[in-house]
């Protein structure tokens, strides 16, 4: 039986244990698509599962990674064999095995040919993270135009917040961030960030509930006590995507900006995000939507030194991307 490499995350006495272990192919559960995964990414919720958080994968043991793009090595669907095609979200990294293997089995309907104007890797430059900005942006964009005034992304160096800026800003928005990085503020006007906030600027006191209306969006990605103070900058009918919880799962925020400014919360959910809508958003993100900025900020990683990324990512020192190479590709 042929073997692959995995990430492979057990629960033990002594806690979760992380290791990289050899596994059998009939290891995967069968499902009508078998891919050998040539690249991955890291998204804040693989390092949730990679540490046993059971909210994201109730069943150990288990390979984390939401992300991959690969080769399809046989399918019930004889024009995707040989193919390029990408997987994220679903239950792929939950409690399907995910993208830290090299092979991943899915049933058919979540594979997504990879647009030819995008290699391999940089599919997964954007991976779930690029994907995740692109449909808030999306979102967003269906009622704010640029001249509506500025949009505010918090988590401006993090995965979804440093994709945001640049998609925002290579869509004609001025864009505002919230980041805790000093060092990396250079780099986010690079990406396009006309204004960067500090962390403590956002919950500064007085807090009143509602303050000076300054954004017509925000992309928050962040929630908890961020969301709820990010939405009394909005100005009358903005809109407000939400799709993190870095900061909490709840907040405590006034209904003044809903109803005295009309504003608007969407939330994102890309996981579960509807076929038609994700190929549109990932040929636009192979097209229009590239910004030649996206080799930026993408640090590549091999299986072995996930432990340590996966680390820094909880402690809310990772910055933009990390690309996961699992098998070397010919192009
Ligand atoms: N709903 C969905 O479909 C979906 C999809 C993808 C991700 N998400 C969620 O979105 C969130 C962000 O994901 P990501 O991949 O961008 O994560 P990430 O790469 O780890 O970035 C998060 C950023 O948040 C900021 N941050 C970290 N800890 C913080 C804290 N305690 N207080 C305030 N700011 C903090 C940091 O940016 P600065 O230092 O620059 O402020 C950090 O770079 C996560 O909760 C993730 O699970 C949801």
């Amino acid at each position: 039986m042929k073997t692959y490499k995995a990430l492979y995350i057990e629960e033990t006495e002594d806690g979760i244990k992380q290791s990289i272990a050899t596994l059998n192919l009939n290891h995967l559960k069968k499902h009508e698509t078998l891919i050998k995964v040539y690249y991955s990414s890291l998204n804040y919720k693989d390092a949730l599962s990679a540490t046993g958080n059971k909210g994201v994968t109730r069943k150990y043991p288990h390979t984390p990674g939401i992300d991959a793009v690969g080769i399809v090595m046989h399918s019930n669907c004889p024009d995707l064999v040989n193919r390029k095609v990408i997987v994220t979200g679903y239950d792929l990294g939950m409690n399907t095995f995910g993208g830290f293997g090299e092979y991943i089995s899915v049933p058919t309907e979540w594979v997504v040919p990879l647009p030819e104007s995008l290699t391999m890797a940089e599919s997964m430059m954007y991976g779930t993270a690029g994907f995740t900005a692109a449909l808030s942006v999306y979102k967003l964009k269906q009622e704010i135009k640029p001249n509506d005034g500025p949009i505010l992304v918090t988590g401006g160096t993090g995965g979804v917040g440093s994709m945001a800026i640049r998609l925002l800003s290579r869509l004609g928005y001025e864009v505002h961030t919230i980041s805790g990085k000093e060092k990396m503020y250079p780099q986010l006007e690079n990406w396009g960030a006309k204004q960067i906030i500090g962390h403590e600027s956002l919950l500064q006191e007085p807090y009143k509930p509602l303050m000076k209306g300054l954004y017509a969006g925000v992309i928050d990605t962040i929630g908890g006590d961020f969301l709820a103070a990010a939405l009394r900058f909005v100005k009358m009918n903005g809109i407000v995507t939400t799709c993190g919880n870095i900061r909490g799962q709840s907040f405590n925020a006034s209904i003044f900006p809903f109803i005295l400014r009309g504003i608007r919360l969407q939330g994102i959910t890309s996981a579960s995000c509807d076929y038609e809508t994700r190929t549109t958003l990932w040929t636009l993100l192979a097209s229009d939507w590239k910004f030649d900025t996206l080799h930026e900020a993408v640090k590549e990683i091999q299986l072995e030194e996930l432990p340590e990324s996966i680390d820094l990512m909880l402690q809310g020192k990772s910055m933009g991307r990390i690309l996961v190479k699992l098998n070397r590709p010919k192009d």
